[in-house]
């Protein structure tokens, strides 16, 4: 199977499971993606915003709360039903517009320019990811930003090793899949115990237990993943054609990165 459709194949799957249900507490806290550093959520207000690769409705959630004119959000691997059942949230008190396309990043286009584009834990996912970029960047506005979310490769070998092997043998797990994600953090979290605060085995199982448990099923689930050095960051931007405006870590998990049109 090509590894685009794979891709997306391996998330159909999973958003019919609304693991945002399951877990409740997926908030998206932008804190995490050390997004308050770069925008605060005052100056979302009246922004039009394109959320790419929206399915858990964990950062549309977040993005609603901030007042924009418009949320267009888009994802080729979920329906608009199952993306409402996703993002459980009672809108009528959002005064903007809110707009769900299943779409590629890598097709999707639009009349209309965004003042912000989110890509959080979406373009690692994509084989084809400067495609992508260069497909949006016909739909950023001239001062426009990207706010994109990758996966670090300071995550450490051991991790990526064995995230690679489990992905093998997750596809193979049907309905344990869930049941295995919870065992297998509850194994990290009493390994970790007894090794040193800097142990990569830590690195997976150190946010709040809802939010780990679905940050380990996207990793382990995930029928493609690329992770980023620095380097490879800066190196995007440029055979995309965009500008870095600034690259934060987020802990040794990913980079927040910002990039606009050149
Ligand atoms: C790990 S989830 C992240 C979802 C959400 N942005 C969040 O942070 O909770 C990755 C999402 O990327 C979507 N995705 C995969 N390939 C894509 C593509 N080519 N274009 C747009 N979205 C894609 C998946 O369907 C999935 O919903």
């Amino acid at each position: 199977m090509n590894k685009q459709i794979k891709s997306i194949k391996s998330f159909s799957e999973q958003h019919k499971l609304s693991i945002s249900k399951i877990h409740p507490l997926t908030k998206g806290d932008f804190e995490t993606y050390r997004i308050h550093e770069i925008l605060r959520t005052s100056d979302l207000s009246g922004l039009s915003i394109l959320d790419v690769g929206c399915g858990t409705g964990r950062v549309t959630s977040h993005l609603i709360s901030s007042n924009p004119s418009s949320i267009h959000c888009i994802d080729p691997s979920i329906t608009e039903e199952d993306f409402e059942k996703n993002l459980n949230r009672d809108i009528t008190n959002f005064s903007g517009t809110l707009k769900f396309t299943r779409a590629s990043a890598l097709d999707f286009n639009s009349e209309k320019k965004f003042d912000l584009i989110f890509i959080i834990g979406v373009l690692h996912h994509i084989p084809e990811n400067i495609n992508a970029l260069r497909n949006l960047s016909k739909s950023l506005s001239p001062s426009g930003k990207f706010v994109i979310w990758v996966y670090s490769k300071e995550i450490g070998h051991v991790n990526r090793a064995f995230l690679q092997l489990s992905r093998f043998i997750f596809p193979y797990l049907g309905f344990f899949r869930i049941p295995f994600t919870k065992l297998l953090r509850i194994l990290m979290v009493l390994i970790g115990k007894f090794l040193s605060p800097s142990s990569e085995i830590r690195i997976l199982v150190d946010k709040d237990k809802d939010e780990s448990i679905l940050a380990l099923y996207d990793q382990l689930n995930a029928g493609y993943a690329k992770y980023y050095s620095k380097q490879d960051v800066l190196n995007e931007a440029r055979d995309a054609g965009l500008r870095v405006f600034s690259i934060l870590p987020t802990g040794r998990k990913g980079w927040t990165i910002t990039y606009g049109l050149n």
